[in-house]
């Protein structure tokens, strides 16, 4: 296989061709924080967390999706790249429901990690909230919309490795959500309850319904046991 070589803070490494900015980094022992990426199932350059700099290039790339080339000088970590990665952050978060005390993924949160690791300690853009929708239907998931971040990564562990598919993206811009299909419940999709997606999520927006919620669903409707919410929509004052 044809090798490549470049330069990666500084020093030469050699990689197989095809080889992304961020498996190099990786090889090297250099972190570059991640969200979407999950190494051969989403790698979509969704979250711009990764972002990196290369010498000459007037843009930052995603490191996820970026295969390295002969020749290019890699900085990751340079005050460009801290400042871009941040304002992504922040961005993130301003569409994020922030209650983390009450969160169950709190402190196990990979979103939370990477605040406290790039040092956000507080959110210059506030505005109206996307995703307003809790869906506790399903007998096992919650799905908070209100905490997704848009990964997908739900969404290709759920087709590409369980082969169920019952998740998917729609709308465009600030009206993408990630939803079960035709904008259904888990409960009235083909969900299998595998709880993969759950696994996966890096923050969050699907949880494993406890046992106690199991209860309050059938008290406040015995003959369904099953309740959906929709939280109020958020906007600036
Ligand atoms: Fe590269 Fe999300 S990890 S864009």
């Amino acid at each position: 296989m044809k090798e490549i070589t470049f330069k990666i803070n500084g020093q030469d490494m050699t990689v197989p061709e095809g080889t992304t900015i961020l498996e190099a980094a990786k090889l090297n022992n250099i972190d570059i924080p991640t969200l979407c990426y999950l190494k051969g199932i989403n790698e979509i350059g969704a979250c711009r967390m990764c972002l990196v700099e290369i010498k000459g290039a007037r843009a930052l790339q995603a490191a996820c999706v970026y295969p390295v080339a002969n020749g290019i000088e890699v900085l990751t970590n340079s005050p460009k790249v801290r400042k871009a990665r941040k304002v992504n952050l922040e961005l993130i978060l301003s569409n994020h429901n922030r209650e983390c005390t009450i969160c169950v993924r709190s402190e196990n949160c990979e979103l939370q990690a990477l605040a406290k690791e790039i040092g956000v300690s507080d959110i210059p853009f506030e505005g109206e909230k996307s995703g307003t929708l809790i869906d506790n239907k399903s007998t096992s998931i919650v799905r908070d919309e209100t905490k997704c971040i848009l990964c997908k990564r739900c969404v290709a562990v759920c087709a590409n490795v369980q082969n169920v598919a019952v998740l998917g993206s729609v709308g465009r811009g600030f009206t993408s959500q990630v939803q079960p299909v035709f904008g259904k419940s888990l409960a009235d999709v083909g969900c299998i309850n595998c709880g993969q997606c759950i696994i996966n999520c890096p923050v969050g927006a699907l949880t494993e319904k406890s046992d106690v919620q199991r209860v309050w669903d059938a008290i406040e409707d015995p003959t369904k046991t099953v309740i959906v919410q929709t939280a109020p929509a958020v906007r600036s004052a």
